[in-house]
C-alpha cells in the first residue's frame, strides 16, 4: 500500500501542487489565482478567485465528444417506464428548466427546494439551478411536512419544484399534499411552486401560487440560457443533515472544491473513464445521490442510471438485469439493499451478464463481513465499502483501485482517501491514538476540495458543532468512533452522539423525540437506535405517558403506540417512525438528569448496561427491560 500511502502524503503535506494538478480535470472559464485561502481556519477556500460551473463541467463541456451517447438513463420499475436521454438531450431539458426557473425570477445565489423522486426532471432542476447560480436544496421524498417546513424555513426558497406524486414498492406516495401542508406551516413560504405532474395522485393547485412544469418547459424548449460562472467558493447547493439537535444543519457545499474533489473521485476511487457507465442505487435527496448520482458521473463523462425503484421488483435480479442491460461498470449500493437480497435466491446473482461490472461500492452504514463475504462471493466482483458522510460529501475512507490495488478486508473501509488528513484522537485528551486504540475518527483542517464549506447561514454554528469538540485542538469531529489496526485499516465502530442510521439513513433521535413529545398524552420520552439484522438499527421509543393508565390495558397501549406512529410518520415521514413504542413510568437518568441512552440500548441489545452508579433511580432500567418481554 505504499503508493496509497505516498499519494496520500503528497495529498496533504504538498497540497497546492497535488490540488492544482487535480483542478486541471475541470474546466474553470477564469483560472484560479491561490490553490487554498485558509486564513480564517476552520474555513478553507479552494481555488480561489477561479470561476467555474457545475452544469458546465457536467453537460456542456461533454458535448464536442459525447453529444449522441448516453447521458442520463432513467428506469422506473414503479411505474414501468424507462428513457435514456443523449448528453445533447440533457443539455435542451437542462436549458429549458433554467430558463423556467429564470423566468421566475431566480438568479445567483438564490435558493431553489426540490421534493422530488427519482424522476429525470429531478436531475433536469437541480443542473438547471446550477447553470444559473441558484443554490439547491433537495429534501428526501421520505421526509414530511415538519421536516420539510423546518428545511423551507431555513433555507427561505425563492421557488420549489415538486411533483404530484411518487411511488414506492407499487404503492403511490403523495408529494403535493405534504408540501401544501409543509408551507402552511411555513413563515415564509415562497411565491411560486412548480408542479412536475406526473398523473399518478389528485392534487389541489394553488391558484396563483402553482405552476405547471410541462407548460412552462414547452413554452421554453430551445431555450438557450447562458452559464453563470461562479467564483470557486460560491454554493452550489445546501443539503440538511441530521446532528444531536432538533435542529437540521444545513451542510454548505462549494462549487470549484467540489468539482474538482469528485472529478478526481471518478478516477481514483472509482477507475472509471469518460463513457462509462455509472449505477448508483441511492436517492437524489441524499449525499451520495448528490455527489454519484448527478455530479461525479455527469463531470467524470460517463452515463449515470437513475432508477425508481426497489432491488426486489419485479424480483432479486432487477439490479443485475439493469447491469447487464445498460453495461454499468460501477455499481453503488448500501449494505441494507444487499441485506435485502441475501433474503431472496442466491441463484439471482448470477443470472446476467455481469462482465462489464468492475465493482461494488457500498457506503452509508456499517458493513458487516457476512454481508461483505456473500455478496463478493455471489457475484465474484470485489466490494468496497467506503465511509464518509453528508458533510465531507466524498468518500473519506476508501479503497482507491485507480491509485493502487490492494487487498481489502471485511470490515474495514481500508485507508484514507487523499486529502483528508484523518487521524484517530483521544476524546478526552485530543492526542492522536496509536494502533488498535478505539477513538473518535477526525480530520486535521482544512477540510479538502468538495467537503462542506460551512452550515447554511451559521458560520458560528459550523465551527462550535464540528471543530470544538475534541480536547486541546481545532478538528473536525465526524462522531464516528473508530480504530486503526497494525496493518494500517481503518474500522468504524459506531456514532459517538445521538445521530442514528436506519437502512443507510441517518437520522437524529432528538427530532423523533421532539415529534412523539408533541402528542398531548406524552409527558417525555427517550428515542434510540437499536441493532436490527436488516436495517441496521431501528428506532424504539421509551415514553412516560401523563396519564399512565392509557396504557395499562394491552389494547390501550397499543393503540396509544400506533396513534404515535402515526404522529411521526406525518411530521417526519416514513423513515423516522420508531419500530416500536414502550410505555414507562420512568426513563433511566443520571442525578444531573441526563437520560442514560447507552443503558437504554444495551439493554434493548442484551448486553450489560455497564457502569449504572450515577443513575438516579435503578429501577427505571428495570422497567425498560421489562416493558421489552
Ligand atoms: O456513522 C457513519 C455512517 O453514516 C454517517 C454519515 O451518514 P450520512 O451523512 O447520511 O452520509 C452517508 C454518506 C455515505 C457516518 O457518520 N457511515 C457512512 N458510511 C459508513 C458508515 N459507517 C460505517 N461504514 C461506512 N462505510
Amino acid at each position: 500500500m505504499q503508493k496509497t500511502r505516498d499519494f496520500h502524503y503528497r495529498s496533504v503535506h504538498d497540497r497546492d501542487a497535488f490540488w492544482r494538478e487535480q483542478a486541471g480535470r475541470v474546466h474553470w472559464e477564469t483560472p484560479f489565482e491561490s490553490v487554498l485561502d485558509f486564513s480564517r481556519p476552520p474555513f478553507a477556500k479552494w481555488f480561489v478567485g477561479g470561476q467555474t460551473n457545475l452544469c458546465y463541467n457536467a453537460v456542456d463541456r461533454w458535448l464536442p465528444t459525447q453529444a449522441d451517447k448516453p447521458a442520463l438513463i432513467w428506469v422506473s420499475t414503479e411505474v414501468e417506464r424507462e428513457r435514456v436521454y443523449t448528453r445533447q438531450e440533457v443539455y435542451e431539458e437542462v436549458n429549458a428548466a433554467a430558463a423556467v426557473l429564470r423566468d421566475l425570477g431566480v438568479g445567483r445565489g438564490d435558493r431553489v427546494l426540490l421534493y422530488m423522486p427519482m424522476v429525470p426532471e429531478a436531475v433536469f432542476t437541480m443542473l438547471a439551478c446550477a447553470r444559473i447560480g441558484a443554490v439547491h436544496s433537495v429534501v428526501f421524498g421520505g421526509f414530511a411536512s415538519v421536516n420539510l417546513a423546518q428545511r423551507i424555513d431555513d433555507a427561505a426558497p425563492k421557488v420549489i419544484v415538486c411533483t404530484d406524486a411518487g411511488s414506492r414498492a407499487g404503492k403511490v406516495v403523495p408529494y403535493k399534499p405534504l408540501l401544501d401542508r409543509a408551507l402552511a406551516l411555513c413563515k415564509t413560504p415562497p411565491a411560486s411552486v412548480v408542479v412536475f405532474d406526473r398523473g399518478l395522485a389528485p392534487f389541489e393547485p394553488v391558484a396563483g401560487r402553482d405552476l405547471d412544469y410541462a407548460t412552462l418547459r414547452a413554452a421554453q424548449r430551445g431555450a438557450r440560457v447562458p452559464v453563470t460562472w461562479l467564483e470557486s467558493s460560491e454554493p452550489s447547493y445546501i443539503l440538511y443533515t441530521s446532528g444531536t439537535t432538533g435542529k437540521p444543519k444545513g451542510v454548505q457545499r462549494d462549487t470549484g472544491g467540489y468539482a474538482v474533489a469528485l472529478a478526481s473521485s471518478m478516477e481514483y476511487l472509482f477507475n472509471g473513464k469518460a463513457g462509462d457507465t455509472f449505477f448508483c442505487t441511492s436517492d437524489i435527496g441524499w449525499v451520495v445521490g448528490h455527489s454519484y448520482i448527478v455530479y461525479g458521473p455527469l463531470i467524470g463523462g460517463q452515463a449515470t442510471v437513475l432508477y425508481e425503484g426497489t432491488p426486489v421488483r419485479p424480483d432479486g435480479a432487477i439490479l443485475w438485469k439493469l447491469v447487464e442491460q445498460f453495461g454499468v461498470n460501477t455499481l453503488f449500493s448500501a449494505p441494507t439493499a444487499v441485506r435485502v437480497l441475501k433474503r431472496q435466491d442466491p441463484a439471482l446473482l448470477k443470472k446476467h451478464d455481469l462482465s462489464t461490472l468492475r465493482a461494488v461500492y457500498l457506503a452509508g452504514e456499517p458493513l458487516d463481513e457476512p454481508t461483505a463475504q456473500w455478496i463478493s462471493e455471489g457475484l465474484g466482483k470485489p466490494i468496497i465499502d467506503n465511509y464518509w458522510q453528508t458533510e465531507s460529501g466524498w468518500p473519506i475512507l476508501s479503497a482507491q483501485p485507480g491509485v493502487e490495488h490492494v487487498p481489502t478486508r471485511f470490515g474495514s473501509p481500508s485507508f484514507p482517501v487523499y486529502g483528508f488528513d484523518a487521524r484517530i484522537v483521544s476524546e478526552s485528551s485530543g492526542e492522536d491514538l496509536g494502533p488498535d486504540q478505539k477513538g473518535v475518527v477526525a480530520i486535521v483542517p482544512p477540510l479538502p476540495p468538495g467537503a462542506m464549506s460551512t452550515i447554511w447561514g451559521d458560520d458560528e454554528r459550523f465551527v462550535q458543532t464540528y471543530f470544538t469538540s475534541i480536547p486541546g485542538r481545532q478538528v473536525y469531529s465526524t462522531f464516528d468512533w473508530g480504530l486503526v489496526d497494525a496493518d494500517g485499516y481503518w474500522f468504524i465502530l459506531g456514532r459517538t452522539d445521538d445521530v442514528i442510521n436506519v437502512a443507510g439513513h441517518r437520522l437524529g433521535t432528538r427530532e423523533i423525540e421532539e415529534s412523539v413529545n408533541s402528542h398531548s398524552g406524552i409527558a417525555e420520552c427517550a428515542v434510540v437506535g437499536v441493532a436490527d439484522a436488516l436495517k441496521g438499527q431501528v428506532a424504539m421509543a421509551f415514553a412516560v405517558l401523563k396519564n399512565p393508565a392509557a396504557a395499562e390495558t394491552p389494547e390501550g397501549a397499543k393503540q396509544l403506540e400506533a396513534d404515535i406512529m402515526r404522529l411521526v410518520e406525518d411530521q417526519l415521514g416514513a423513515v423516522a417512525r420508531p419500530a416500536r413504542i414502550r410505555f414507562v413510568g420512568a426513563l433511566p437518568k443520571t442525578r444531573s438528569g441526563k437520560v442514560l441512552r447507552r443503558a437504554i440500548v444495551a439493554v434493548c441489545e442484551g448486553r450489560d448496561p455497564g457502569d449504572l452508579t450515577t443513575i438516579e433511580d435503578p429501577t427505571a432500567l428495570e422497567q425498560i427491560k421489562e416493558s421489552l418481554q
